[in-house]
């Protein structure tokens, strides 16, 4: 006899699906979406702040382009696979990593890393974030939550600090990643927080724990995968896509 799993997530009986204790037919008739993700990950509801910012943050994040890297990659693997969707979307998931999406999860942790730095040091957020800054520095670290390919200002970020503070949530979180834009943009150079950067802070300050800042960007960013594929198949024939290639390897030779 197997020994059962346990979990605190869902109860499912014969006829009722309770997910945190909550019956889920309730929830499906006076939660949102991002009440239920909240749920899920915290054992509790938001209040109404909390849900404006998870909301915001699950839709700065559904899609960036058929081009950057998660969407790209779904589309390749929808492209030459036209018998799997949930391949496509697969693929596309596990181009999320600590360089696209999934930065946000380090990002928390440098949070964590500055604020107890503050506490134990007693010196200013500001403080804090210079020293972390000098200490990238000096060691060629990319600082997570820093930096983009496409954007100088993102221009997500500023729309999420004003609603955490607006919504009364932006603590820590918030003001550890401004006091780093000020000590990056003088000790290394001018780069903007990316939206890795933005979610992370908001996320922290919300007191969910660092893997979230990689997992809630891939529960926003499936949605748009789930539209980039779906266009691919649609708009697209097969095998259409052929990514231009330049050798540059040793020349032709012979085994002789
Ligand atoms: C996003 C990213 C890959 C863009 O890289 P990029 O296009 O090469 O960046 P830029 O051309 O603007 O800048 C390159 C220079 O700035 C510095 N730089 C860029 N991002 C940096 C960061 N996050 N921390 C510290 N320095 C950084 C690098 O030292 C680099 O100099 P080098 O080429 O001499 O090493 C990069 O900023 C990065 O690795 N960021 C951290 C990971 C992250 O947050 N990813 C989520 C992206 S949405």
């Amino acid at each position: 006899m197997l020994e059962p799993w346990r979990t605190g997530i869902v109860n499912a009986a014969d006829s009722t699906i309770r997910l945190r204790g909550y019956d889920i037919t309730e929830l499906m008739q006076k939660a949102t979406f991002a009440d239920t993700v909240f749920l899920l990950h915290r054992e509790r509801l938001p209040n109404k702040h909390e849900r404006r910012l998870l909301d915001a943050i699950l839709t700065s994040v559904v899609d960036h382009g058929s081009g950057a890297p998660s969407c790209a990659t779904a589309r390749l693997a929808a492209s030459g696979n036209r018998e799997s969707l949930a391949a496509a979307i697969a693929a596309g998931v596990l181009a999320i990593g600590n360089d696209h999406g999934g930065a946000g999860a380090a990002c928390m942790s440098l949070i964590a890393e500055g604020v107890a730095l503050s506490k134990e040091k007693s010196v200013s957020l500001a403080e804090a974030a210079n020293q972390l800054a000098d200490h990238a520095k000096a060691s060629k670290r990319r600082l997570p939550g820093m930096g983009h390919r496409v954007h100088s200002v993102d221009p997500r970020t500023a729309v999420l600090f004003a609603m955490a503070r607006e919504e009364g949530i932006a603590g820590d979180g918030v003001l550890f990643m401004e006091a780093l834009d000020a000590a990056v943009r003088e000790k290394i150079k001018p780069l903007p927080i990316n939206i890795d950067g933005a979610l992370a802070a908001i996320l922290y300050d919300l007191g969910f724990p660092p893997e979230a800042g990689k997992l809630i960007f891939i529960v926003g960013r499936v949605a748009g995968l789930t539209a980039e594929v779906a266009e691919e198949y649609a708009r697209e024939k097969p095998m259409r896509i052929r990514v231009p290639v330049e050798y540059d390897g040793v020349p032709p030779r012979s085994m002789d």
